[in-house]
Protein backbone atom coordinates (compact mmCIF):
# COMPACT_ATOMS: atom_id res chain seq x y z
CA UNK A 1 0.00 0.00 0.00
CA UNK A 2 1.07 3.49 -0.65
CA UNK A 3 1.56 5.92 1.80
CA UNK A 4 -0.27 8.20 0.49
CA UNK A 5 -3.53 6.11 0.33
CA UNK A 6 -3.14 4.91 4.20
CA UNK A 7 -5.12 6.39 6.61
CA UNK A 8 -4.01 8.81 9.28
CA UNK A 9 -4.31 5.97 12.02
CA UNK A 10 -2.40 3.28 9.94
CA UNK A 11 0.57 5.65 8.85
CA UNK A 12 0.83 6.36 12.62
CA UNK A 13 1.09 2.75 13.21
CA UNK A 14 3.74 2.08 9.98
CA UNK A 15 5.66 5.12 11.85
CA UNK A 16 6.08 3.39 14.66
CA UNK A 17 8.47 2.02 16.28
CA UNK A 18 8.07 -1.95 17.18
CA UNK A 19 8.71 -0.91 20.83
CA UNK A 20 9.32 -2.72 24.47
CA UNK A 21 6.02 -4.09 25.85
CA UNK A 22 7.37 -2.83 29.63
CA UNK A 23 4.98 -1.18 32.01
CA UNK A 24 6.39 1.54 34.45
CA UNK A 25 4.66 -0.39 37.46
CA UNK A 26 6.51 -3.27 36.96
CA UNK A 27 10.01 -0.99 37.62
CA UNK A 28 8.48 0.30 40.82
CA UNK A 29 7.25 -2.61 42.34
CA UNK A 30 10.70 -3.99 41.84
CA UNK A 31 11.89 -0.58 43.07
CA UNK A 32 9.65 -0.98 46.02
CA UNK A 33 11.96 -4.00 46.79
CA UNK A 34 15.64 -2.89 46.00
CA UNK A 35 15.91 0.62 46.04
CA UNK A 36 19.42 2.00 47.19
CA UNK A 37 19.43 3.96 50.34
CA UNK A 38 21.30 7.02 49.66
CA UNK A 39 21.80 9.66 51.64
CA UNK A 40 20.05 12.23 49.22
CA UNK A 41 16.51 10.21 49.10
CA UNK A 42 13.52 10.72 50.65
CA UNK A 43 12.75 7.60 52.87
CA UNK A 44 8.94 6.61 53.11
CA UNK A 45 6.68 9.12 52.48
CA UNK A 46 8.98 12.26 52.70
CA UNK A 47 9.38 14.88 50.42
CA UNK A 48 12.35 15.28 48.91
CA UNK A 49 14.20 18.74 49.49
CA UNK A 50 15.29 20.87 46.16
CA UNK A 51 17.93 22.21 47.34
CA UNK A 52 19.66 18.77 48.52
CA UNK A 53 18.52 17.09 45.00
CA UNK A 54 20.19 19.77 42.91
CA UNK A 55 23.29 19.49 45.44
CA UNK A 56 23.88 15.31 44.69
CA UNK A 57 22.87 15.57 41.13
CA UNK A 58 25.86 17.96 40.48
CA UNK A 59 28.20 16.31 42.82
CA UNK A 60 26.91 13.01 40.97
CA UNK A 61 27.53 14.33 37.06
CA UNK A 62 30.37 12.43 36.02
CA UNK A 63 31.06 11.29 39.80
CA UNK A 64 30.51 7.89 41.69
CA UNK A 65 27.98 7.54 44.50
CA UNK A 66 30.56 6.24 46.82
CA UNK A 67 33.26 9.05 45.86
CA UNK A 68 30.34 11.53 46.28
CA UNK A 69 28.72 10.64 49.63
CA UNK A 70 31.45 12.32 51.98
CA UNK A 71 31.47 15.92 49.89
CA UNK A 72 27.91 15.28 50.05
CA UNK A 73 27.95 15.18 53.94
CA UNK A 74 30.24 17.73 54.30
CA UNK A 75 28.71 20.45 52.15
CA UNK A 76 25.30 19.80 54.40
CA UNK A 77 26.96 20.08 57.23
CA UNK A 78 28.64 23.24 56.19
CA UNK A 79 25.67 24.43 54.31
CA UNK A 80 22.42 23.09 54.94
CA UNK A 81 20.74 25.06 52.63
CA UNK A 82 20.73 27.44 49.17
CA UNK A 83 21.45 30.84 51.20
CA UNK A 84 24.36 29.73 53.11
CA UNK A 85 25.83 28.60 49.74
CA UNK A 86 25.14 31.91 48.52
CA UNK A 87 27.05 33.32 50.82
CA UNK A 88 29.96 31.44 51.26
CA UNK A 89 33.49 32.42 49.61
CA UNK A 90 33.83 30.94 45.99
CA UNK A 91 37.05 29.93 47.65
CA UNK A 92 35.80 27.80 50.39
CA UNK A 93 33.32 25.90 47.80
CA UNK A 94 36.46 25.43 46.03
CA UNK A 95 38.62 23.92 48.54
CA UNK A 96 35.60 21.70 49.89
CA UNK A 97 35.48 20.27 46.31
CA UNK A 98 38.96 19.55 45.83
CA UNK A 99 39.24 16.03 44.35
CA UNK A 100 35.88 15.79 43.41
CA UNK A 101 37.23 16.54 39.59
CA UNK A 102 35.40 18.79 37.13
CA UNK A 103 36.11 21.67 38.47
CA UNK A 104 34.09 24.11 36.52
CA UNK A 105 31.30 22.45 38.59
CA UNK A 106 31.98 23.57 41.84
CA UNK A 107 32.06 27.25 40.15
CA UNK A 108 28.58 26.53 38.78
CA UNK A 109 27.77 25.22 41.74
CA UNK A 110 28.13 28.82 43.60
CA UNK A 111 26.98 31.47 40.66
CA UNK A 112 23.66 28.68 40.58
CA UNK A 113 23.35 28.87 44.40
CA UNK A 114 23.41 32.60 43.58
CA UNK A 115 20.97 32.86 41.32
CA UNK A 116 18.41 30.67 42.81
CA UNK A 117 18.61 33.42 46.17
CA UNK A 118 18.50 36.60 43.26
CA UNK A 119 16.37 35.32 40.47
CA UNK A 120 14.28 32.58 42.52
CA UNK A 121 13.94 34.03 46.36
CA UNK A 122 15.35 31.00 47.37
CA UNK A 123 13.42 28.34 45.57
CA UNK A 124 14.28 26.23 43.02
CA UNK A 125 11.66 26.09 39.88
CA UNK A 126 9.73 23.48 39.74
CA UNK A 127 9.94 23.93 35.86
CA UNK A 128 12.76 22.39 33.18
CA UNK A 129 13.09 25.00 31.50
CA UNK A 130 13.53 27.35 33.70
CA UNK A 131 16.28 25.24 35.94
CA UNK A 132 17.95 24.73 32.60
CA UNK A 133 19.08 28.28 32.10
CA UNK A 134 20.73 28.37 35.84
CA UNK A 135 24.19 27.76 36.01
CA UNK A 136 25.34 23.93 35.80
CA UNK A 137 22.44 22.53 35.07
CA UNK A 138 21.75 20.79 31.81
CA UNK A 139 19.39 18.59 30.50
CA UNK A 140 20.01 15.16 32.33
CA UNK A 141 20.50 17.51 35.62
CA UNK A 142 17.41 19.22 34.79
CA UNK A 143 15.31 16.43 34.28
CA UNK A 144 16.51 14.69 37.86
CA UNK A 145 15.30 17.63 39.82
CA UNK A 146 12.20 18.44 37.82
CA UNK A 147 11.27 14.53 38.61
CA UNK A 148 12.56 13.82 41.88
CA UNK A 149 12.43 17.17 43.54
CA UNK A 150 8.96 17.73 41.85
CA UNK A 151 7.29 14.93 40.72
CA UNK A 152 7.08 16.13 37.41
CA UNK A 153 7.41 13.48 34.44
CA UNK A 154 10.80 13.91 33.56
CA UNK A 155 13.16 11.13 32.33
CA UNK A 156 17.13 12.05 32.96
CA UNK A 157 19.08 10.06 30.21
CA UNK A 158 22.55 9.21 31.28
CA UNK A 159 24.99 6.58 30.38
CA UNK A 160 23.34 3.91 32.32
CA UNK A 161 19.66 5.24 31.24
CA UNK A 162 20.93 5.38 27.52
CA UNK A 163 22.47 1.74 28.07
CA UNK A 164 18.87 0.36 29.20
CA UNK A 165 16.94 2.32 26.50
CA UNK A 166 19.28 0.89 24.27
CA UNK A 167 18.84 -2.66 24.67
CA UNK A 168 14.97 -2.13 25.59
CA UNK A 169 14.45 -1.20 21.41
CA UNK A 170 17.56 -2.96 20.42
CA UNK A 171 18.90 0.76 19.53
CA UNK A 172 21.26 -0.11 17.00
CA UNK A 173 22.07 3.55 15.74
CA UNK A 174 25.76 4.43 17.48
CA UNK A 175 26.61 6.85 20.64
CA UNK A 176 27.23 9.91 20.92
CA UNK A 177 25.59 10.85 17.39
CA UNK A 178 22.35 9.10 18.17
CA UNK A 179 21.86 10.87 21.61
CA UNK A 180 18.07 12.58 20.48
CA UNK A 181 17.31 9.26 19.01
CA UNK A 182 17.75 7.55 22.58
CA UNK A 183 16.07 10.85 24.58
CA UNK A 184 12.84 10.46 22.40
CA UNK A 185 12.92 6.58 23.07
CA UNK A 186 13.69 7.01 26.93
CA UNK A 187 10.62 10.03 27.01
CA UNK A 188 7.99 7.49 25.72
CA UNK A 189 8.68 5.46 28.80
CA UNK A 190 7.99 8.78 31.13
CA UNK A 191 5.20 8.20 33.92
CA UNK A 192 2.83 10.55 35.68
CA UNK A 193 2.84 8.36 38.49
CA UNK A 194 5.54 8.58 40.93
CA UNK A 195 7.56 10.34 38.37
CA UNK A 196 10.59 11.21 40.90
CA UNK A 197 10.65 7.17 42.15
CA UNK A 198 10.50 5.96 38.28
CA UNK A 199 13.52 8.28 37.79
CA UNK A 200 15.37 6.92 40.57
CA UNK A 201 14.21 3.22 39.58
CA UNK A 202 15.57 3.14 35.81
CA UNK A 203 18.95 4.76 38.06
CA UNK A 204 19.30 1.75 40.34
CA UNK A 205 18.42 -0.34 37.34
CA UNK A 206 21.16 1.16 35.21
CA UNK A 207 23.52 0.61 37.67
CA UNK A 208 22.47 -2.76 39.56
CA UNK A 209 21.16 -4.81 36.98
CA UNK A 210 21.63 -3.52 33.11
CA UNK A 211 25.06 -3.23 33.87
CA UNK A 212 27.49 -2.47 30.93
CA UNK A 213 28.92 -6.55 31.45
CA UNK A 214 27.28 -9.84 32.26
CA UNK A 215 23.47 -7.60 32.84
CA UNK A 216 21.44 -9.49 35.49
CA UNK A 217 18.67 -10.30 33.31
CA UNK A 218 17.00 -12.59 35.01
CA UNK A 219 16.82 -9.90 37.82
CA UNK A 220 15.19 -7.79 35.52
CA UNK A 221 11.79 -6.42 36.28
CA UNK A 222 11.75 -5.43 32.37
CA UNK A 223 13.22 -8.56 30.72
CA UNK A 224 10.46 -10.11 29.16
CA UNK A 225 9.35 -6.90 27.56
CA UNK A 226 13.61 -6.39 26.31
CA UNK A 227 14.05 -6.66 22.87
CA UNK A 228 18.33 -7.40 23.14
CA UNK A 229 17.10 -9.65 25.79
CA UNK A 230 15.24 -11.55 23.17
CA UNK A 231 17.91 -11.77 20.82
CA UNK A 232 20.46 -12.89 23.22
CA UNK A 233 22.87 -9.97 22.75
CA UNK A 234 22.18 -7.47 25.64
CA UNK A 235 25.68 -7.20 26.46
CA UNK A 236 26.30 -5.85 22.42
CA UNK A 237 24.49 -2.53 23.11
CA UNK A 238 24.77 0.02 23.17
CA UNK A 239 26.23 0.53 19.70
CA UNK A 240 28.97 3.16 20.16
CA UNK A 241 31.53 4.91 17.55
CA UNK A 242 35.07 4.42 18.76
CA UNK A 243 36.30 7.36 20.48
CA UNK A 244 39.56 9.18 19.02
CA UNK A 245 41.55 9.58 22.10
CA UNK A 246 42.93 12.96 22.74
CA UNK A 247 46.61 13.71 21.93
CA UNK A 248 49.59 12.65 25.04
CA UNK A 249 50.46 16.64 26.47
CA UNK A 250 53.65 17.17 28.33
CA UNK A 251 54.98 19.48 30.95
CA UNK A 252 57.41 20.13 33.80
CA UNK A 253 55.57 20.77 37.59
CA UNK A 254 57.46 22.55 40.44
CA UNK A 255 57.49 21.60 43.98
CA UNK A 256 59.53 23.84 45.91
CA UNK A 257 59.82 22.95 49.62
CA UNK A 258 60.82 25.45 52.42
CA UNK A 259 62.96 23.93 55.25
CA UNK A 260 59.75 24.49 57.54
CA UNK A 261 58.56 21.75 55.33
CA UNK A 262 55.97 24.80 53.93
CA UNK A 263 55.32 24.13 49.84
CA UNK A 264 55.22 26.92 46.88
CA UNK A 265 52.04 27.12 45.22
CA UNK A 266 49.95 29.94 43.25
CA UNK A 267 46.40 29.87 41.96
CA UNK A 268 45.28 29.01 38.45
CA UNK A 269 43.35 31.48 36.07
CA UNK A 270 39.75 31.36 36.64
CA UNK A 271 38.91 30.79 33.41
CA UNK A 272 39.56 27.28 31.95
CA UNK A 273 40.59 23.81 33.08
CA UNK A 274 40.62 23.54 36.35
CA UNK A 275 39.99 27.33 36.75
CA UNK A 276 40.14 29.33 40.12
CA UNK A 277 42.32 25.78 41.58
CA UNK A 278 45.33 25.92 43.37
CA UNK A 279 48.32 24.27 41.80
CA UNK A 280 52.24 23.90 42.56
CA UNK A 281 54.16 26.06 39.65
CA UNK A 282 54.76 24.70 36.07
CA UNK A 283 55.56 24.76 32.51
CA UNK A 284 53.10 25.14 29.37
CA UNK A 285 51.49 21.38 28.92
CA UNK A 286 51.64 20.53 24.89
CA UNK A 287 51.55 17.79 22.44
CA UNK A 288 55.53 18.98 21.77
CA UNK A 289 56.91 19.57 25.13
CA UNK A 290 60.58 19.67 25.12
CA UNK A 291 61.78 18.86 28.31
CA UNK A 292 64.52 22.01 29.12
CA UNK A 293 66.82 23.06 31.67
CA UNK A 294 64.06 23.97 34.49
CA UNK A 295 65.40 27.57 34.37
CA UNK A 296 62.97 27.87 31.37
CA UNK A 297 59.67 27.70 33.37
CA UNK A 298 60.67 26.88 37.53
CA UNK A 299 60.06 29.93 39.88
CA UNK A 300 62.73 31.92 40.26
CA UNK A 301 64.62 31.67 43.40
CA UNK A 302 68.38 32.66 44.11
CA UNK A 303 70.47 29.71 43.61
CA UNK A 304 68.15 27.09 43.90
CA UNK A 305 68.73 23.40 42.74
CA UNK A 306 65.65 21.81 41.16
CA UNK A 307 66.35 18.36 40.75
CA UNK A 308 64.54 16.02 38.29
CA UNK A 309 62.70 13.24 40.07
CA UNK A 310 62.68 9.99 38.36
CA UNK A 311 59.37 8.35 37.05
CA UNK A 312 56.71 11.31 36.04
CA UNK A 313 53.27 12.20 37.20
CA UNK A 314 50.30 10.94 34.31
CA UNK A 315 46.83 12.06 34.77
CA UNK A 316 43.68 11.82 32.05
CA UNK A 317 41.03 14.30 31.79
CA UNK A 318 38.41 14.24 29.81
CA UNK A 319 39.85 15.41 26.72
CA UNK A 320 43.54 14.23 26.89
CA UNK A 321 46.18 12.86 29.06
CA UNK A 322 48.64 14.44 31.02
CA UNK A 323 52.67 13.45 32.01
CA UNK A 324 54.41 16.30 34.11
CA UNK A 325 58.05 15.28 35.11
CA UNK A 326 57.89 16.65 38.80
CA UNK A 327 61.14 18.80 40.04
CA UNK A 328 62.37 19.49 43.29
CA UNK A 329 64.02 22.04 45.15
CA UNK A 330 64.74 22.76 48.94
CA UNK A 331 65.03 26.44 50.40
CA UNK A 332 66.43 27.62 53.04
CA UNK A 333 63.99 28.90 56.07
CA UNK A 334 62.52 32.34 55.60
CA UNK A 335 62.84 32.32 51.82
CA UNK A 336 59.92 34.65 50.20
CA UNK A 337 57.67 33.20 47.98
CA UNK A 338 57.94 34.79 44.23
CA UNK A 339 55.00 37.27 43.07
CA UNK A 340 51.88 35.59 42.05
CA UNK A 341 52.98 32.48 44.94
CA UNK A 342 52.66 31.45 48.37
CA UNK A 343 54.04 29.20 50.75
CA UNK A 344 51.58 26.86 52.42
CA UNK A 345 52.71 24.85 55.90
CA UNK A 346 52.63 21.36 54.94
CA UNK A 347 49.79 20.68 57.57
CA UNK A 348 47.76 22.92 55.88
CA UNK A 349 47.96 21.57 52.33
CA UNK A 350 44.74 19.56 52.50
CA UNK A 351 42.54 22.37 52.90
CA UNK A 352 44.00 23.71 49.97
CA UNK A 353 41.83 23.55 46.06
CA UNK A 354 44.16 21.51 45.19
CA UNK A 355 43.11 18.81 42.50
CA UNK A 356 43.98 15.45 42.13
CA UNK A 357 46.65 15.92 39.71
CA UNK A 358 48.64 18.20 41.99
CA UNK A 359 48.06 16.26 45.22
CA UNK A 360 49.72 13.39 43.05
CA UNK A 361 52.61 15.92 42.10
CA UNK A 362 52.96 16.35 45.32
CA UNK A 363 52.98 13.60 47.02
CA UNK A 364 55.56 12.13 43.88
CA UNK A 365 57.73 14.93 45.37
CA UNK A 366 57.68 14.44 48.55
CA UNK A 367 58.11 10.64 48.43
CA UNK A 368 60.41 10.22 45.58
CA UNK A 369 62.52 13.43 47.35
CA UNK A 370 66.24 10.78 47.89
CA UNK A 371 65.26 9.04 44.36
CA UNK A 372 67.08 11.81 42.32
CA UNK A 373 67.75 11.75 38.69
CA UNK A 374 71.64 12.47 37.90
CA UNK A 375 71.21 15.58 35.99
CA UNK A 376 70.84 18.65 38.06
CA UNK A 377 69.74 21.87 36.69
CA UNK A 378 70.38 24.87 38.10
CA UNK A 379 68.60 28.57 37.74
N1 LIG B 1 23.30 9.31 39.42
C1 LIG B 1 22.89 10.53 39.11
N2 LIG B 1 21.89 10.93 39.90
C2 LIG B 1 21.66 9.92 40.77
C3 LIG B 1 20.78 9.71 41.84
N3 LIG B 1 19.91 10.65 42.18
N4 LIG B 1 20.82 8.54 42.50
C4 LIG B 1 21.71 7.62 42.15
N5 LIG B 1 22.58 7.74 41.16
C5 LIG B 1 22.57 8.88 40.46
Amino acid sequence: MKASSMTVAARAARRKKPGPVVQAGDLLAWYDRNRRILPWRATGRAKSDPYRVWLSEIMLQQTTVKTVAPYYARFLQRWPDVEALASAPLNDVLKAWAGLGYYARARNLHACAKAVVERHAGEFPPDQIALRVLPGIGPYTAAAIAAIAFDIPAVPVDGNVERVVSRLFAVEAELPAAKGEFQALAATLATPYRAGDFAQALMDLGSGICTPKKPACVLCPWTDGCAARRRGDAETFPRKTPKVEGRLRKGSAFVAVRADGAVLLRARPMKGLLGGMTEVPTSEWSHDFIERKPAKSAPHFQAAAWRRLRGAVTHVFTHFPLQLAVYRTELPKGTRAPKGTRFVPARELHGEALPNLMRKVIAHALEHASEIKPKRGRN
